[in-house]
């Protein structure tokens, strides 16, 4: 049986759309910071992205002239994939079993996925197919709520209260088979932040919440309590929110 999240699997394949449409991208500062400072991949360096999606993130690898392949386990994501990055090779497959031979990658990057597959199975995996000295690179997007503003944090701490039944970047449980895989990589695990925000047009903060698997995965009836409570928080707000953001960036280099 796959290993595959089955909450991923069905509600990515369901809200490719959406998510596309109304997900950020990544800092530049901070993918410059992972691709040239950290890992010093020059142009033609092979790359294999794992949970790829619908290519937000390989997008901004664009600069750097990678030799990429995309891997993707839900078709939705897969043909939203196709049409933003339609010169990048992208396959079915999965963090498990990743379908390519040992030690050809210089680089594994995983953008806003990792949490799906957490676990020392995915990571022996990354070593499998890295080179040595090669390089294991995840990122993720994450509200700063720091710097959140009210309706911001109100919106951020309601969606959250649904967030306990899938793994997420938040609950921090990535973080250890990271740490425990020093017969792979050298540990522990570094990181460094990026802050960062964009502005959204206030019809914009409903999709947002629908384009995470865990409110996709709500039935018809919880999704209109809880846009009704959005709707609440909305009231008043501006048209134009300022979201601030930070990208977290974490990496370590393989043995
Ligand atoms: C939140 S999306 C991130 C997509 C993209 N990397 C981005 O930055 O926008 C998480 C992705 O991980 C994929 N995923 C979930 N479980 C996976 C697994 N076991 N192996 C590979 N990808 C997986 C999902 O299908 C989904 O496309």
């Amino acid at each position: 049986m796959s290993k595959v999240n089955q909450i991923a699997q069905s509600s990515f394949t369901a809200n490719h759309e959406i998510y596309d449409r109304v997900r950020p991208s990544f800092d530049k500062d901070g993918v410059a910071f992972l691709i040239e400072e950290v890992m010093h991949l020059k142009p033609g360096a092979k790359v294999i992205e794992v949970g790829a999606g619908t290519g937000l993130f390989t997008e901004t690898l664009k600069p750097y002239d990678l030799n990429i392949l995309a891997v993707e386990p839900s078709e939705g994501m897969r043909e939203s994939f196709k049409k933003r990055c339609p010169d990048v090779e992208i396959v079915d497959g999965d963090a498990y079993s990743l379908p390519v031979e040992d030690g050809i990658a210089d680089a594994v990057l995983v953008a806003q996925a990792f949490h799906w597959f957490a676990d020392s199975d995915a990571v022996k995996e990354f070593r499998r197919v890295l080179k040595k000295g090669g390089y294991l690179g995840l990122l993720w997007n994450n509200e700063d709520m720091e710097e959140a503003s009210e309706v911001q944090r109100k919106c951020v701490e309601l969606m959250w209260s649904y967030d306990s039944i899938v793994p997420q970047q938040r609950h921090n449980k990535w973080q250890k088979p990271l740490n425990e895989s020093s017969q792979y990589f050298q540990t522990p695990f570094q990181e460094k932040k990026f802050k960062t925000s964009r502005l959204i047009n206030k019809e914009t903060v409903w999709p947002m919440m629908l384009s995470r698997s865990y409110i996709t995965s709500l039935s018809d009836d919880e999704k209109q309590k809880l846009k009704q409570k959005v709707d609440e928080i909305l009231v008043g707000a501006p048209e134009v929110i300022d979201v601030k953001l930070y990208l977290l960036v974490a990496w370590m280099q393989a043995i």
